[in-house]
């Protein structure tokens, strides 16, 4: 492939790379650091990088790429952990430094190498290691040191060999895409391929020439990923697929609605929505236990699913909106983390349904799918919302689910959502929402003594969903929010605001 092929050793920047590398216009893959060379080989690519990892070389349990990649005769690119295997494999040796350096260093330049092209002699790089490289392998130069390390970078320049101790698909390290620009384009060579819409045109040839004349379905959520896939499919097999979204009563105030307008005002999808609300509320009645309601809500799901495909006769796909972060992670060195993948409400559908999978998005990350769905015509609405759970306000009425309290929550989540977008920071936020607990409070209004409960305002920032840090929400906001919540929604008299961020606390409260 023109390209390059991106070997992960586990570590938490090893997406990055390819990020970096399809932002640069190259194709990049990425596989297990201890893929066999034969696998390696298959992909035929223009260069090779190492990524990071937890890893010690001096350790027996490390894993170590191939060494045969360097008989390749395409130039090979170490960072972090890469660097010191690479050392560690050509005779090189790796030690333990006195001082574990995390975060910035300067980095200072001692030799001219063509990895360093167009950038000044120092500059600021971002360091996350414990071991570095103390004896080069033969043929070896230092060109760069730190204050602490010596040898921050080395090359064999005869042989294409480049390391860097520093992680220069990080943007907090300065010239870090020049970096990799001049590994790819200027010492690699490697054409600029990457071409989002060219990369979708081929897919849905694919899909097609796979499908044929068969029927697919697709369960759509409500979210940009299902959306996307959604539409991609459309493109290639138009009517012969069919689009299942199940509203379940869960969701946020006219959501169903929305999500019909939406994907067939803008698209022309084939799309069946099933009315569910009674049957899911009679399903979790006097249910209070979290994890029962989502498996209950999981699996009353399944059920509709299951009997609207029974309608359609001779389905044989099922179109997942699986993305590229999903698929790295479930064949990573380090083993599946605890990542929520976005679409495993729908994980157990084809196991159980026997049907063969089309995951159109499972090269992309979500950025792309986004600029995707923008190139496809979808509302700037849609492709820009929230995440949302799979068993929605279920697990944001702490307590039993009754029909009053699901209106309650939506009036005062709508006024969350219009208040955090007036205030123009919706975008800044990753999530923003109201947990109604099941507590009664006095107040008063007017001259009368009421009797309400509490909504939990809850507003985080990350970027994944794995961390999170409690928005610093204005006291305008916080303000204008506890105002309209109190004076427009009844049966709600008093707002509080969650300051846990994640860890310890979880982003959703059940
Ligand atoms: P927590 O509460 O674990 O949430 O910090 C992390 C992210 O995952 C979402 N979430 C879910 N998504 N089904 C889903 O589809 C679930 O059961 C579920 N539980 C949590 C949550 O909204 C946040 O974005």
């Amino acid at each position: 492939m023109e390209g390059v092929l991106i070997l992960d050793f586990g570590s938490q920047y090893s997406q990055l790379i390819v990020r970096r590398s399809r932002e640069l216009g190259i194709n990049a893959f990425i596989i297990p650091g201890n893929s066999s060379f034969k696998d390696i080989q298959s992909y035929n690519s223009k260069a090779i990088i190492l990524s990071g990892g937890p890893h010690f070389v001096s350790q027996s349990s490390t894993i170590l790429p191939d060494k045969k990649i360097f008989k390749l005769g395409i130039p090979v690119l170490g960072i972090c952990y890469g660097m010191q295997s690479i050392a560690h494999i050509l005779g090189g040796k790796v030690v333990s430094s006195p001082k574990r350096e995390y975060g910035h260093a300067k980095l200072f330049i001692k030799d001219k190498s063509k990895i360093f092209n167009h950038m000044p002699n120092h500059f600021s790089c971002w360091m996350s290691h414990g071991d570095s490289v103390s004896r080069l392998p033969k043929g070896f130069k230092g060109i760069a040191s730190t204050i602490d390390i010596p040898n921050a970078a080395i090359t064999n320049e005869k042989k294409n060999i480049y390391c860097v101790q520093f992680h220069p698909e990080v943007t907090h390290t300065d010239n870090g895409k020049m970096i990799l620009k001049n590994f790819l384009i200027g010492i690699a060579k490697i054409k600029k391929s990457w071409i989002l819409e060219n990369y979708i045109e081929q897919e849905i040839i694919n899909i097609r020439d796979k499908v044929g004349k068969e029927k697919s379905l697709c369960a759509i959520s409500g979210g940009v990923d299902s959306a996307v896939a959604a539409t991609v499919v459309d493109k290639a097999i138009g009517k012969n697929l069919y689009c299942v979204f199940v509203d379940n009563g869960l969701l946020r105030k006219g959501e169903a609605r929305k999500v019909k307008e939406f994907l067939t005002k803008n698209t022309g999808l084939n799309l069946k929505v099933i009315d569910a609300r009674e049957r899911f509320l009679n399903e979790l009645k006097g249910v209070s236990n979290p994890e029962k309601k989502r498996k209950i809500i999981g699996r009353e799901f399944i059920k509709i699913f299951e009997e609207e495909a029974k309608k359609i006769k001779g389905v044989k796909y099922l179109v997942q909106g699986t993305l590229y972060p999903d698929v790295i992670e479930s064949i990573s060195v380090s083993g599946p983390s605890s990542i929520i993948k976005s679409h495993h409400n729908v994980g157990g559908l084809p196991k159980k349904m026997n049907l063969k999978l089309i995951e159109p998005l499972n090269f992309l990350f979500k950025d792309e799918v986004r600029k995707l769905g923008l190139e496809l015509n979808l509302p700037k609405e849609l492709i820009e919302r929230h995440p949302f759970p799979g068993p929605g306000l279920a697990i944001r009425i702490l307590g039993s689910v009754t029909k009053e309290a699901i209106v309650v929550l939506q009036e005062a989540d709508e006024i969350i959502l219009q208040e955090i977008k007036k205030a123009g920071i919706y975008s800044k936020i990753w999530q923003a929402f109201g947990v109604l607990l099941p507590l009664k409070t006095v107040g008063v209004m007017g001259d009368n003594r009421t009797y309400g409960n509490v909504l939990a305002l809850r507003c985080v920032e990350s970027f994944d969903g794995m961390t999170a840090n409690w928005t610093n929400l204005s006291y305008n906001i916080l303000q204008s929010i506890s105002n309209r919540i109190v004076n427009e929604v009844r049966g709600i008299n008093r707002v509080v605001y969650d300051i846990t961020s994640k860890p310890p606390g979880t982003i959703e409260w059940e």
